[in-house]
């Protein structure tokens, strides 16, 4: 990624949400800057972004920010690189002296170009190059015409010279809609990365080390017990170790381990009762077929031990609970993507 974002080679990134996607970027990021003194990053999550207008906004946002140090040349590169639209510049009135773009949204439908180059020609004026993130990116599949839209973005993206994209996402099913249809407009944009879990032993190492850097110790149980208890999760892996860092005086066990994730998992539950309620008892049969290790779901034994009502059925519910984000379907193999609520199902709702 550091030699893609030195060398203008597009990328994208594709795994379930808290995996380590937006900290890979942050680092690859920062290495490459630390490379290339003219190379400006800009990061734009488009979580919350449902339409056109907000998407252009933020580009342009983002891109006056991270390539104005001070606001005077924020309002110069406003002036200087717009022609057609005139964005208003909102000053804030905090010390950070931030700055905003605002837009005539009439205006900017009819010339989005100016605000898709602006990367370009202020990378070109400068001398810089320039490095676009873009996270939650299968968002854009979502916009009014998105196939007309996501023609002109490739249309314009791919002449630039000086700009690169980073572009990536959590919904494995859309990014992969977006990016590996050739029907589409996105088809081979750029490099393709798959992001794996963390394997154990580099889970392993960092784990120790934060125990140790922090003047406390870890049993390699317990450190097994951790990455176990939370399928190598990244997040989770995380948060199940700091539970067990906050119970532990100097050494942390195997015990101390499962009392943590006890407390977790009854964190959680709340939250996993409101998901489960909104699950049909069909979804829920097939999640129990699955939780038992199921493998041959469709089969009328399976079926009929579940209470499966047919294969169209199972299929159906396995779509929807992909969709739904609670599945993660990797090449067939299809598996829980939250480990905590997977061991809740387990050992409370199914147990109960
Ligand atoms: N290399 C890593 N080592 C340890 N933990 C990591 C690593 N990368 C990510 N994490 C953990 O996973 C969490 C989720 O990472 P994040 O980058 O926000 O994922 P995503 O962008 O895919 O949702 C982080 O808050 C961090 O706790
Ligand atoms: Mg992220």
């Amino acid at each position: 990624m550091v030699s893609n974002f030195g060398s203008q080679i597009n990328t994208i990134i594709i795994s379930p949400r808290r995996w380590g996607k937006s900290s890979l970027v942050h680092k690859a990021a920062t290495l490459a800057r630390k490379q290339n003194k003219n190379l400006r990053i800009c990061t734009l999550d488009l979580f919350n972004v449902r339409n056109e207008e907000h998407f252009y906004a933020l580009l342009a946002q983002t891109v006056i920010e991270a390539t104005s140090s001070r606001w005077e040349e924020a309002v110069g590169n406003t002036k200087k690189f717009f022609s057609r639209i005139v964005p208003k510049l909102v000053i804030g009135n905090d010390p950070s002296n931030e700055v905003s773009l605002d837009f005539d949204w009439e205006e900017v439908k009819r010339n989005p170009d100016e605000i898709l180059d602006l990367a370009e020609k202020i990378a070109e004026d400068k001398g810089l190059k320039i490095v676009i993130c873009i996270d939650e990116f299968q968002n854009i599949a979502e916009f009014d015409e998105p196939d007309y839209f996501q023609k002109r973005l490739r249309a314009h993206w791919q002449r630039h010279q000086h700009v690169a994209y980073c572009l990536y996402g959590s919904k494995r099913h859309m990014m992969l809609e977006v990016f590996t249809d050739s029907s589409k407009p996105f088809y081979k944009f750029g490099d393709l990365i798959f992001l794996n879990k963390i394997e154990t032993p580099y889970l392993i190492d960092f784990i120790r080390e934060r125990f140790t850097a922090t003047g406390k110790a870890i049993d390699e149980a317990a450190c097994r017990s951790i990455i176990e208890l939370t399928d190598n999760h990244p997040y989770y892996v995380q948060q199940l170790a700091q539970l067990s860092w906050l119970r532990t005086a100097r050494r942390c066990t195997e015990g101390i381990v499962r009392e943590a994730h006890s407390s977790l998992v009854e964190q959680l539950s709340l939250l996993f009762v409101t998901i489960t309620e909104t699950l049909t008892t069909q979804q829920l049969n097939y999640l129990k077929a699955l939780i038992a290790g199921e493998r041959a779901i469709t089969s009328t034994e399976v079926m009929y031990r579940y209470r499966i009502s047919s294969p169209t059925a199972a299929v159906r519910s396995r779509k929807t609970l992909i969709e739904k984000d609670i599945l993660d379907n990797k090449a067939g193999v299809v598996s829980f993507q939250d480990p905590i609520y997977a061991y809740w199902l387990k050992h409370s709702y199914f147990a109960g």
